[in-house]
């Protein structure tokens, strides 16, 4: 396992569409085994394959208080969201900023694991939160263009899950 290098900010790859993932072998494993080691030791809340200027289809998410709750997803699609949350949102390729960003409060997203085999996951709050950031990136998105102004009426300690 190794730690890759996080792009930011201006990178190129962080603007691109990745492509879908259609070999389950060896070196997906050790993609997603690098993936998620990045993640812990930026310590972050997810990563996507473009951040560190991979193009394919590959994200790896823990919300855990205990960082002991890996969620490893290829080929990921958001199936069904609904409901809405508002909270401040950051990124690993932008380190040390922070915005205002609404989302749905709920998400399923469909996915295959790294031999290939589907799940589904139904998320709320943070986890929905972090599932729809990262797939995002797989088409080249930021969470940065979804900023809006910080209502008044927010409440920080309100947002702490
Ligand atoms: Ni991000």
């Amino acid at each position: 396992m190794a730690i890759r290098r996080i792009y930011t900010g201006n990178s190129l790859c962080l603007y691109k569409k990745a492509k879908p993932v259609t070999a389950f072998d060896e070196r997906l494993a050790e993609l997603i085994d690098d993936m998620a080691q990045t993640m812990y030791d930026a310590d972050g809340l997810g990563l996507a394959a473009p951040q560190i200027g991979i193009l394919r289809r590959v994200v790896v998410i823990d919300c855990s208080e205990g960082r002991n709750e890996l969620i490893e997803a290829v080929n990921p699609g958001v199936v069904y969201v609904a409901g809405e949350q508002g909270g401040l949102e950051g990124c690993l390729s932008f380190p040390n900023e922070s915005g205002y960003v609404v989302r749905p409060n709920i998400a399923v997203m469909r996915a295959q694991d790294r031999n290939g085999v589907e799940f589904e996951i139904r998320a709320e709050g943070l986890l929905a939160r972090a599932i729809l950031h990262e797939c995002d990136h797989l088409d080249g998105k930021v969470y940065k263009r979804l900023v809006i102004p910080t209502p008044d009426s927010y409440d920080p300690e309100a947002d702490l899950q």
